[in-house]
Order: C-alpha cells, then sequence, then structure tokens
C-alpha cells in the first residue's frame, strides 16, 4: 500500500503489454476487496486499487448517499473528479496505461459516473451491479468505449431498471455496452466472474 497519491491504495504489478484494471470495491470495503477477483479475471494485468474516502458509519464509499439507493449527486460529481484525477496521476507515476474499470455496487456506481463526467480516464468498465448515478447525466463521448454491465434480477438494492437506464444512457453516447441480467441477487456468482473475464479477453482482442 501507498499513500504518496491522493488516495489509500494497492498497486500490483503486471505485464507490460496488459490492460491495467481500476479496481472499485462496495460499500464497507477496501483497497484489498477486489484483488482476487481481478487476478482471477485478469492474471498478468496491472491492478490499481484505491479506497473509498467518504466514511458511512466507518464505512469506506466513493460518495455520499443520503439513503439506500438515494445518491447525494454534488458529491458523486466532486467525488467522480476526483478519483479521476487519481487515476490519471498514478496512470504517470506508475507507468501504466489507462485502465479498464471493474467495479461493485457503489464502486460500479462511481466507476458509471466517471464514464459520463471524465470519459478520458477509463478504456473500458465491467459494471457489477451498478445503477445510473445521476438523474440529469451530461452528455459524453463515449464512441466505442465497451462496457459490461451485469445485473441481479433479484437484487434487493440496485433495480434491473436502473442498470437498463444506465445501459442506455451510455449506449446514446456511443458505448458498445452489454448488458445481462443473472438470476442472483446483489451478491456476485460465478457466473459474474466467468462473463467479465470472457468479456476482457474479446476486448483485448479486439483491442490488439
Ligand atoms: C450505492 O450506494 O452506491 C449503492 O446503493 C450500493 C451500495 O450499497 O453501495
Amino acid at each position: 500500500m501507498s499513500e504518496t497519491l491522493s488516495f489509500i491504495h494497492r498497486f500490483e504489478k503486471g505485464a507490460a503489454d496488459a490492460r491495467p484494471l481500476l479496481l472499485l470495491h462496495g460499500t464497507g470495503g477496501d483497497e484489498n476487496d477486489l484483488v482476487p477477483l481481478g487476478r482471477t479475471i485478469a492474471p498478468d494485468a496491472p491492478l490499481l486499487s484505491p479506497r473509498g474516502k467518504v466514511l458511512e458509519n466507518g464505512m469506506p464509499r466513493f460518495f455520499r448517499r443520503l439513503a439506500e439507493g438515494v445518491f447525494d449527486e454534488d458529491d458523486v460529481r466532486h467525488r467522480a473528479n476526483e478519483l479521476a484525477d487519481f487515476v490519471a496521476a498514478a496512470c504517470a507515476h506508475f507507468g501504466i496505461s489507462t485502465p479498464v474499470a471493474l467495479g461493485y455496487s457503489n464502486g460500479a456506481n462511481i466507476a458509471a459516473a466517471m464514464l459520463l463526467l471524465r470519459p478520458d480516464v477509463l478504456a473500458g468498465a465491467i459494471l457489477l451491479r451498478a445503477t445510473l448515478p445521476l438523474s440529469q447525466p451530461p452528455a459524453a463521448d463515449l464512441t466505442g468505449v465497451p462496457v459490461l454491465i451485469l445485473s441481479g434480477a433479484h437484487d434487493p438494492m440496485m433495480s434491473p431498471q436502473g442498470a437498463a437506464r444506465l445501459a442506455t444512457v451510455l449506449q446514446q453516447d456511443g458505448a458498445a455496452v452489454e448488458h445481462r441480467t443473472l438470476p442472483s441477487g446483489h451478491e456476485l456468482s460465478q457466473a459474474d466472474i466467468s462473463l467479465a473475464k470472457q468479456w476482457l479477453q474479446s476486448n483485448e482482442r479486439s483491442s490488439s
């Protein structure tokens, strides 16, 4: 772990030619949570994993919420920009290329906010149990940016409609969106891991 950049984070080296992953944990997680998942789906990739700076009853998150499912959208905008600045600085610091985000729950929502507000800092995104984090999303140029959204049909926290709205907005901005709804809840399943891995491999092939 290093604290020389503006977020507490963990960085795991990878192969120079592998696309880095930006790992974004869910509420109550930290920079260690998604490292095993990142390694499983991208064995050779550099992994950059920040810890959310917002604390909710002591639990780290990436932005404030007013209640479950009710986001403080000013904070979403502020924190997405702050995180994007960190990602750009960390990429320069570690000498890695623009990452693909792998976010779960609150981490997927901040990744979605970065796609909409700072599309320059991400090469794509895998959004696990995400929703649209801004009610009035700005128009962003996401032409050709690959995005995988995996939702849970029985997710009590993130409605399939919220994920569908997110998919529509990203598609309207030009992103190449694949949205699948799995027979699971808010928790991740083996299907999430397999689909994320396959998606990443096919995008690596098409971008090389
Ligand atoms: C959020 O706050 O981003 C979502 O409600 C998911 C979560 O509980 O983190």
